[in-house]
């Protein structure tokens, strides 16, 4: 694991971005896993931008998302299909062929199984990653296990409290989703992750700090990644001391 420390949210996110696009300026084609929430937003806006002024061609990516709400359509605001139409793919001009996100609506095991057909024959050559206040990346919620691959979850009502902001109120958040497995995470060729926020920073002590990895904290799981660089903005890393294996960069 490598933790790049910057001097803020928009650093980290324009590095992030640019890790990305350097995978797809090297490979056209390349399967790119994206995250939703509102930490990847800027992250969105400087691949967006890039690719707007000619920077980058996303003219054969690919992509396919971690997670979707069951029960939410891709025409509702909340679902994360809209979300990332809005943020990235309708801007840069990806259509629905070369988009990959469970179907909300769908039948939800013809659904895993969909994209677990997809997943299993196509590896993901960057995924984005920031986690939730528990820890969860994706919707891998705190488990007694590791999952592999997508399936359906229950949400844990602290995700669902945390998630409640972009919604009228905390009903109307979906009590399940279905999520890529973290064994489909850590398949990722590579893993760019990001992270804000003081809410944040108990997660990310279990993530980079010395201790176990656990299916508590399914974001610990990352310690066993082989490429995986994480960026925190100094106001977050000078709270956390990271194990001695964990490479420590600032960013220049
Ligand atoms: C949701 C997503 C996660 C994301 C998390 C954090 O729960 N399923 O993939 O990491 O939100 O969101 P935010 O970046 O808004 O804190």
């Amino acid at each position: 694991m490598r933790l790049i420390v910057t001097e803020s949210y928009e650093q980290s996110a324009y590095l992030s971005a640019q890790m990305i696009l350097d995978v797809i300026r090297e490979k056209a084609d390349a399967l790119v896993g994206l995250a939703t929430g509102t930490t990847p937003l800027s992250v969105y806006r400087y691949m967006t931008e890039a690719v707007q002024q000619k920077k980058a061609d996303f003219g054969k990516v690919r992509t396919i998302n971690l997670d979707e709400y069951i029960g939410l359509s891709g025409e509702d605001p909340n679902s994360y299909l809209y979300f990332m139409r809005k943020h990235l793919l309708d801007a840069c001009q990806i259509p629905s062929e070369r988009i990959m996100i469970p179907n909300g609506m769908a039948d939800v095991q013809e659904e895993i199984y969909r994209m677990n057909l997809f997943a299993d024959a196509n590896p993901i050559d960057v995924q984005l990653l920031s986690v939730g206040v528990n820890g969860h990346i994706g919707f891998n919620e705190p488990s007694d296990v590791f999952y592999d691959r997508y399936h359906a979850v229950k949400l844990a009502q602290k995700t669902r409290e945390s998630n409640s902001r972009l919604f009228s109120s905390v009903e109307e958040v979906p009590t399940e989703a279905i999520t890529m497995g973290a064994g489909g995470i850590m398949r990722a060729k590579k893993i760019v992750f990001l992270a804000t926020g003081d809410e944040k920073l108990d997660a990310m002590k279990k993530i980079l700090e010395d201790g176990e990895v656990t299916p508590d904290c399914q974001g610990t799981i990352l310690k066993f990644h082989q490429d995986c660089t994480i960026f925190l903005d100094q106001a977050l890393a000078e709270h956390i001391r990271p194990a001695s294996y964990v490479e420590v960069k600032r960013a220049r």
